[in-house]
């Protein structure tokens, strides 16, 4: 019975006003440029410059063009219904409450814990990226090199079967140092954080235009033939189906439009602005990146592009002519990775804060601190667990179990919207998905086909962490819950 209890809407919105602890509350500072910097923030990052390469070189070759399609209109149905939520139901939790106002208690906590692997384990992993993208920037640039123990990780996972061993690297210090300078910061407070993420969006969107303005001219048009290489016979390598499974692996480029409702308490006017903040900076980063993935491949072969730092190298194919872009490019790449994991780090307590107001988590992760009235606690923690996962594992197993995890988030509440749109078609909607049901059910297709395409490994991990989430709801959560305590009183 508790397990499907579901969340009154307007018991919700009264409770977005009363949130913390104590009465005390996050404080609403942030408006529709802001928010969509903060989607902008969180989107461009280790997947344009760091996957796009090895996806290429590997899968789709110039064909990535369209896997960038495929996977920009799959964010793009998933958007419109978050979109739709986001103004429904403005509340700190995004999916997580969602879930909870539609399908019920259960079904909210699985998301939950879901987007536990979307938002804490994307920050480990693009702080992964930013690791090595600092190691190499001091290696090349400045001639001053790190010892390989302190800047590795010491597991990894075997391609074919899976199994974790060890590389004989101590710990990833430089990813660790990252996660605990930015969640300092967010402690802190909300706006400065926001005015250091403006910044940082702004070098990292400049670069991504530089790049594609200059990079044009210097494209060999010979490069995009054939514009779809013909297929291997290895499923997935090259031909249409390369063009899937690139799909599958360059969403993770896509992530973090999202983030953006978790900021929904924070938002001066949530309503209007944010399903702004999601669709703006989902459009903007979904044209620049289809007009870069245009731009590297036809600077270069996309067999030279099967590397950690593509941009890099497609520039150094133009010869003496865009040196100088390259260096810029290398601190951009550093500034625009950090920025995407302080949103990460950010959305993540939001998510706690809403879970623990409902009981399914302890107390302690709804703690506003009174001053810098941002939460604290669950910051703190994020902040640890997203420090060690950082400084102990490699960034694919991490990338995969990320896009696996939002992916699911997208099916799921894409779901929501079509059920709620039945069970209570007259809630004021201030923004509506248009053409329902296709919307929400070519969400659900697209973003499930792109699951299908990643490998067994990650659907084992995505399954073993969601039977852990389960075990812990049935220990606590469903214990503390506070509908289900309500419920029961009232017997
Ligand atoms: N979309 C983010 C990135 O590419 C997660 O790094």
């Amino acid at each position: 019975m508790g397990l499907w209890s579901k969340k009154n809407i307007d018991v919700l919105m009264k409770e977005a006003d009363g949130s913390g602890e104590g009465g005390v509350t996050l404080v609403r500072s942030l408006g529709a440029l802001n928010l969509t910097l903060l989607g902008i923030g969180a989107i461009i990052g280790a997947g344009i410059f760091v996957l796009t390469g090895t996806a290429a070189a590997q899968y789709a070759g110039p064909g990535i063009v369209l896997s960038f399609v495929l996977a920009g209109l799959g964010c793009l149905f998933a958007g419109l219904c978050y979109a739709e939520f986001a103004s429904m139901i403005p509340i700190a939790g995004s999916a997580y409450t969602y879930g909870y106002a539609t399908l019920g208690e259960l079904v909210a906590w699985i998301i939950g814990w879901d987007l536990i692997l979307e938002y804490l384990f994307a920050a480990s992993t693009v702080s992964v990226g930013w690791a090595a993208n600092v190691v190499a920037f001091f290696k090349d640039t400045l001639g001053v090199e790190f010892p390989a123990a302190l800047t590795n990780a010491p597991l990894q996972a075997d391609k074919v079967t899976g199994a974790i061993s060890t590389t004989g690297a101590i710990i990833n210090l430089p990813a660790m140092l990252l996660v605990g300078a930015l969640t300092t910061m967010l402690v802190l407070g909300i706006q400065e954080s926001a005015r250091l993420n403006n910044v940082i969006v702004f070098v990292k969107v400049a670069i991504v235009f530089l790049v594609i303005g200059f990079g044009f001219m210097y494209v060999t048009p010979s490069n995009w033939e054939p514009f779809i290489p013909p297929n291997t016979g290895t499923f997935g390598e090259f031909g249409y189906s390369g063009i899937v499974r690139a799909a599958g692996v360059i969403f993770f480029a896509y992530i973090g439009f999202d983030a953006v409702s978790t900021a929904a308490q924070e938002a001066k006017n949530p309503q209007r602005d944010l399903p702004i903040g999601i669709l703006a900076s989902l459009a903007v980063c979904t044209v620049l990146y289809i007009l870069m993935a245009l731009v590297m491949t036809g600077m270069v072969n996309y067999k030279d592009l099967n590397v950690a730092n593509p941009v890099y190298v497609a520039l150094a194919a133009a010869g003496p002519g865009l040196a100088w872009l390259k260096v810029l490019v290398a601190i951009g790449t550093i500034a625009g990775l950090a920025s995407v994991v302080l949103v990460m780090l950010l959305a993540q307590p939001r998510i706690f804060l809403a879970m623990s107001r409902d009981g399914l988590l302890p107390p302690l992760f709804g703690k506003v601190h009174p001053r810098f009235k941002t939460p604290w606690v669950g910051t703190i923690i994020t902040g640890t667990v997203a420090a060690v996962v950082a400084g102990l594992f490699p960034i694919d197993i991490l990338g995969e179990l990320v896009s696996i995890g939002t992916l699911l988030a997208f099916v799921i509440v894409s779901t929501g919207v079509l059920v709620l749109r039945y069970r209570s078609p007259n809630l004021h909607r201030p923004f509506r998905t248009p053409l329902v049901p296709l919307v929400p059910i070519l969400a659900v297709l697209i973003c499930g086909y792109m699951m299908s395409g990643l490998p067994l490994g990650t659907w084992i991990r995505l399954l073993i962490w969601l039977a852990l989430g389960l075990a812990v709801y049935f220990l606590y959560g469903k214990e503390h819950s506070k509908i289900g305590r309500a419920e029961a009183a009232r017997r």
